[in-house]
């Protein structure tokens, strides 16, 4: 059975992480004042190859870490009504967002739930399907992330993770001058994104051999990492 609250009231992150300067406090505070504006503009994008790689079947348990708005598990929950799809988040203000376009769809199979990706509430062997887009990079601790997604997928299950590649990154003293630059305009306009600085964001990238390394060193011995147009895939059978 699979522990957890579907109400948001665990305490999934540990005090000492979310001091104010620890990555995991500025990625809580960064994407709670972004929420409103990142939902309103994110695409699924890749979701074609997601869903492939994903090969989903009906019944499945399926687990989106790090949800954000639930784009990709609502989606998922809608296509597959037999599947009983579970978007986790450290982001109470992405959570309220999910859930109420999981009640606009009349989504009865989907479930969002307060948690931290490197820490999951979650029973071992609880998931066939585990989905990260997007979030991997965020993790402080990603070898960890990898050995929770291994934890709670049930022997033959599947996880894909999908980056964005950042071909374009530029020097990064450029990057927080163009950084800067979008902040104070887009301030102009939204409330929440004025006064974030320099030390709200870190931009991190990840590489195919980035991946590919830490899949090596992970429980995973079937996996398979490649890049497709602007973004990097891993997927992994356990
Ligand atoms: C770039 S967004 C991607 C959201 C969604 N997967 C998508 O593609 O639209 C990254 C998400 O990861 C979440 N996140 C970051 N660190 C996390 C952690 N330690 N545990 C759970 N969620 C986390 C953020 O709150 C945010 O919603």
């Amino acid at each position: 059975m699979i522990e957890e609250t579907e109400t948001g009231t665990c305490a999934p992150v540990s005090a000492s992480e979310l001091k104010p300067g620890t990555r995991k406090a500025r990625t809580i505070n960064i994407y709670s004042r972004l929420a409103g504006l990142y939902s309103f503009f994110r695409v699924k994008d890749g979701l074609d190859t997601v869903l492939e790689l994903m090969a989903i079947e009906d019944g499945n348990r399926v687990l989106d870490v790090g949800t954000g708005p639930g784009l990709y598990a609502l989606h998922i929950a809608r296509s597959w009504p037999n599947c009983s799809v579970h978007g986790l988040d450290m982001c109470s203000r992405f959570l309220e967002i999910a859930r109420r376009r999981a009640l606009k769809q009349n989504s009865t199979n989907a479930h969002f739930t307060l948690g931290d990706a490197e820490n999951m509430h979650y029973a071992s062997s609880a998931f066939d399907r585990v989905l990260y887009c997007s979030t991997l990079v965020l993790l402080p601790n990603m070898k960890g992330t990898i050995d929770e997604a291994y934890r709670v997928l049930k022997p033959g299950g599947i996880a894909v993770f999908k980056e964005l590649l950042h071909k374009w990154f530029i020097h990064k003293e450029l990057f927080y001058v163009f950084w800067k630059l979008y902040v104070k305009t887009l301030g102009l306009f939204c409330r929440d994104v004025r006064g974030l600085n320099r030390t709200d964001y870190e931009g991190r990238k990840l590489t195919e051999s980035d991946l590919s390394l830490l899949l090596q060193e992970s429980h995973f011995s079937d996996y398979k990492v490649f890049t497709k147009g602007e973004r990097l895939y891993a997927v992994c059978r356990k």
